[in-house]
């Protein structure tokens, strides 16, 4: 304030000449009223527009615009970061890490097992069917599970293998089945109920593989073993591939260095769209907060995050918590995650991050969201904070965290209804990991309102952390069997 006030009285150059030196100290100290009125529906919009744009990029290789690892849509949303953070090198030390991740995409897929077009699914990170074209031959039934290379007869050999699931990992199946020369392989279930898995971690052996129903197998179990020939044919147009990706940050370089407020948002999308609500949304929030920051100056430090990868199982949060030394990880007195915060059908929902069972001061945090959401007169509903998103790995390393989100494909019930308005019975998100994930898919007002709340927790951290529990040496939330649904999110689900 101080400063601002000697500037006045200065002239017009003397005031461009000090605003150029833009020496920190005279900068005023940030403060959530000022950060949160900086923060304007018209900017957030602006720039979703522009990531729209990158997203574009993605076209030429995937039909569609996209910002999945790997896409020319998602190098160009890292280059938009790094770009707009490079104008303000003065304050904010920008890095960034790059790290292997696997990318899958299936284009198209069909099953024909005699004169029936079965309705299977391919599995993920599957490779295509040679040449991306049909393959055809007789259906072989090997033996056992198949996770032996013993289990699959010679006539393997230019076959497509039948394969129960069971025991060992797909991946090996296919592998197994691949090393035995089929041209594509069919796991079948072995409970009731559909069968969709990935094949985890590319392998050269892999061959084209498929999932189907133990009802839809039994059919042809029961033929095989009676002698009978199946002709069958393949069909997998897909991409699989590992590719470098990168994770961007951001760190303030005014403040208590070893005293850090941490936030992040993930900076790439699913294949099947361009991802502009998930998490277009948090990845700009974050990048139109950054911007306004440099303007004030800080007491603690404000490290930003856009995370890559997070679609694939959180891989770049993992990636970045796992290459943190002990004193780095203590320096990092909470995490902030922001994923998701525009969904048409809105909620305004907090992670109910207790310090019960997760590292102390999360509770601190997520009682500061909803004492927002309280004096601002909304509404807001809990949700389980069980691993689905990037602030896994920190409290899985001992460091507080929490956040908010406005849902994915989660139900809105009528109660909901009451509480936020929108529709009862659709998901918060009508396009969620979906094409129509675009600039017609944000709840604008939602938007803007939980962008200022991020400001807030921005500004409060960055001002103090008097009352904020210190961050002692702790092991941290173990991934067992309390936190099981930690393992869905964290690369494949079904694996076997
Ligand atoms: C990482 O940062 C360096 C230094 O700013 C830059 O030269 C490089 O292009 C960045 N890497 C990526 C993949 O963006
Ligand atoms: C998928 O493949 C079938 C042939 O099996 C073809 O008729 C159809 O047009 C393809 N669909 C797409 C979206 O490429
Ligand atoms: C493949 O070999 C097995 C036993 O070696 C035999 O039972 C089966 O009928 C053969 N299948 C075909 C399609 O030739
Ligand atoms: C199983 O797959 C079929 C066809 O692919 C689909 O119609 C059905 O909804 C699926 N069932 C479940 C429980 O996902
Ligand atoms: C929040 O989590 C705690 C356990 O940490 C649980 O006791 C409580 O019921 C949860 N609250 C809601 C509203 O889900
Ligand atoms: C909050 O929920 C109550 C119903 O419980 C509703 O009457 C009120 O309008 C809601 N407030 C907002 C801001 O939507």
């Amino acid at each position: 304030m101080k400063s601002v006030l000697c500037v006045v009285a200065f002239s017009t150059l003397a005031v461009s000449s000090v605003i150029q030196q833009s020496p920190e100290s005279r900068k005023p100290l940030v403060s959530s009223a000022a950060l949160e009125h900086d923060i304007t529906s018209k900017n957030l919009f602006k720039r979703a527009k522009q990531l729209y744009k990158i997203a574009e990029l993605g076209v030429e290789e995937y039909g569609h615009p996209t910002r999945v690892i790997g896409s020319k849509g998602h190098v160009g949303t890292v280059d938009y970061v790094q770009n707009t953070l490079s104008k303000l090198a003065h304050y904010y030390d920008v890095s960034n890490q790059t790290f292997e991740a696997v990318t899958g995409n299936i284009l198209n897929s069909s099953l024909t097992l005699g004169d029936d077009l079965l309705p299977a699914s391919a599995m993920s990170l599957t490779p295509p069917t040679k040449d991306k074209a049909p393959v055809n031959g007789p259906l072989v039934l090997v033996a056992n599970l198949g996770c032996d290379e013993s289990d699959y007869p010679a006539n393997t050999t230019g076959s497509i293998a039948l394969i129960s699931r069971g025991e060992c990992p797909f991946g090996q199946k296919s592998a197994n089945a691949g090393k035995a020369g089929a041209l594509a392989a069919v796991v079948y279930n072995n409970i009731a109920g559909n069968l969709s898995g990935t094949l985890g971690q590319p392998e050269a052996n892999h061959v084209a593989t498929f999932g189907i129903t133990l009802e839809e197998a039994q059919p042809y179990i029961t033929d095989l073993k009676a002698g009978k020939d199946i002709p069958a044919s393949a069909y997998i147009d897909a991409i699989v591939k590992v590719v470098a990706t990168t994770n961007v940050m951001a760190q303030t370089r005014g403040g208590d260095q070893d005293n850090c407020v941490m936030l992040g948002g993930h900076s790439d999308s699913v294949t099947e769209g361009p991802g502009i609500n998930d998490d277009g949304s948090g990845t700009i929030a974050l990048l139109e907060i950054a911007v306004h920051l440099a303007k004030y100056k800080v007491n603690n430090c404000v490290r930003f995050a856009w995370w890559a990868a997070e679609e694939e199982g959180l891989l770049g949060s993992d990636y970045y918590v796992s290459q943190l030394s002990e004193e780095e990880n203590l320096k990092i007195r909470l995490f902030m995650d922001y994923d998701m915060l525009a969904s048409p059908n809105f909620a305004y929902q907090v992670y109910n991050a207790t310090n019960a069972v997760n590292p102390v001061g999360s509770e601190e945090l997520r009682d500061l969201y909803t004492d927002y959401y309280t004096a601002h007169g909304q509404n807001f509903t809990y949700i389980e904070f069980n691993g689905r998103s990037d602030y896994d790995a920190f409290i899985v390393a001992g460091i507080p965290a929490g956040g908010i989100a406005t849902g994915a494909e989660g139900v809105k019930t009528e109660d909901e209804v009451a509480l936020f308005g929108g529709t009862a019975g659709d998901w918060y998100d009508p396009c969620y990991h979906q094409l129509c994930d675009d600039l017609t898919n944000l709840a604008i007002d939602a938007w803007e309102f939980n962008s200022k709340l991020i400001a807030h927790s921005v500004a409060t951290y960055a001002i103090s952390f008097d009352g904020f529990p210190k961050r002692i040496k702790t092991p941290g939330v173990k991934r067992n069997k309390l936190r099981q649904s930690n393992y869905l999110y964290h690369g494949p689900d079904l694996v076997m």
